[in-house]
């Protein structure tokens, strides 16, 4: 490891921020960590981080603040002593699940980042800014590092409000501040175990599918979704935190594997009790011919994520291959056996019933 750093990390009780807490408190560096409503440090395996208001060795600590608003919320001896002491800035806070109305988007992800760089322009303080490998939005095809902005359309304000704050990023980076920016794709469970700490986004979406309050989809059968394991994300921040001259003025895919729609049905289908979703060319979909409750189920939830099972996107990650040596990941469909298998042992999906083979081998055994 390089000299431990006095590392400032935003969104630190988020699902990726604590994580990267705790293994930068790990690795030896000195962590602040900038907490919101929640202040309490839950690693993704279920473990607090040591965390104290006063940073003691070996804690976080916790400062309070608010991105949305200047100079963080912070009163100015808090502003003074952060800008004047730090090595570097992992910026992870945003709000991440959808449904929400554009401006507060804007207000948390993009203004937010607008304030995290007032910061670090204070004293120059590098920044790793965690943004979405889907500021890409709908746009199909090999997703390169470099691209950021080439008039794609967007799937929804989330990702547009990701884009602007890594343009906001950009301008800072050209005007000499040093920069590097990590792009997850869609964060879920562990590589080995698939064990997450909290279910969200395409869990949700699963949770939908298989208990079969949505029946159809409006999408194809190739359309993909890439997933990272969290274990991964948060390494390699912290490989890009430990590293940064290297990385600085680069930009990472923080990818994992790719699964198509054919793979999330034909996993589901493995389970016996669960429901598994029919794809209908977009062209042909409408909600109208739902029942009320799917119909409801359709807009409050599903409608959300519509555009993600219509993509053929693939995401370029040369730069990020640099900062964690050779991929180990399971292939996409085995990831999402296993992220599933975790979800139903921790009763997030519903209980499947048994196989044909262990219905069999019970039977035998009487
Ligand atoms: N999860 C994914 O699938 C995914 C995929 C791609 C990129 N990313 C990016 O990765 C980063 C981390 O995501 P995550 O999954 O860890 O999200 P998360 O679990 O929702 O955590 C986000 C954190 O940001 C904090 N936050 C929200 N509003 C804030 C405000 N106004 N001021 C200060 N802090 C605020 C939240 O604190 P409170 O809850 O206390 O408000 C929370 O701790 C984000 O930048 C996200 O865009 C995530």
């Amino acid at each position: 490891m390089s000299k431990p750093k006095r590392i400032l990390v935003t969104g630190a009780a988020g699902l990726v921020g604590a994580e990267v807490c705790a293994r930068l408190l790990k690795a030896g560096h000195r962590v602040s960590g900038l907490v919101h409503h929640t202040r309490v440090l839950i690693a993704n395996s279920g473990r607090g981080v040591a965390s104290s208001t006063d940073g003691r060795a070996g804690t976080v600590r916790l400062v309070t603040g608010d991105v949305t608003v200047p100079r963080l919320g912070l009163d100015d001896d808090t502003w003074t002593d952060l800008a004047n002491g730090l090595d570097l800035i992992v910026h992870s806070a945003a709000i991440t699940d959808f449904g929400h109305p554009r401006e507060v988007y804007q207000a948390i992800n993009t203004t937010g980042t607008a304030h995290v760089l007032e910061l670090a322009r204070e004293r120059s303080t590098p920044l790793v800014h965690v943004s979405t490998a889907y500021v890409c939005g709908e746009r199909d095809g090999m997703i390169l590092e470099s691209q950021l902005d080439v008039g794609q359309r967007f799937g929804n304000p989330y990702e547009e409000s990701k884009l602007a704050a890594e343009q906001l990023v950009r301008k800072a980076a050209a005007e000499s501040l040093p920069t590097a920016v990590i792009r997850p794709s869609v964060v879920v469970g562990a590589a080995r175990t698939g064990a997450v700490r909290d279910f969200k986004n395409l869990y949700v979406v699963l949770k939908l599918l298989s208990e079969g309050r949505i029946g159809s989809i409006p999408g194809y059968f190739d359309a993909c979704v890439d997933l990272v394991p969290v274990d991964h994300v948060a390494a390699l921040i912290t490989a890009v935190a430990d590293d940064f001259d290297r990385a600085s003025d680069r930009t990472l895919h923080a990818v994992g594997s790719s699964v198509r729609m054919r793979h999330i049905s034909d996993v589901l289908a493995e389970y016996p009790s669960f429901h598994v979703p029919r794809y209908i060319a977009p062209a042909n979909f409408d909600p109208a011919m739902l029942s009320d409750l799917e119909r409801a189920y359709w807009h409050r939830v599903m409608s959300l994520y519509e555009s993600y099972f219509r993509r053929q996107q693939h995401f370029d990650d040369t730069v990020a291959a640099g900062f964690r040596g050779p991929k180990r990941l399971p292939s996409g469909p085995n990831h999402l056996r296993r992220i599933i298998d975790y979800a139903v042992r921790a009763g997030y999906l519903g209980a499947p019933l048994p196989g044909v083979t262990e219905a069999l081998s019970r039977v035998n055994q009487r």
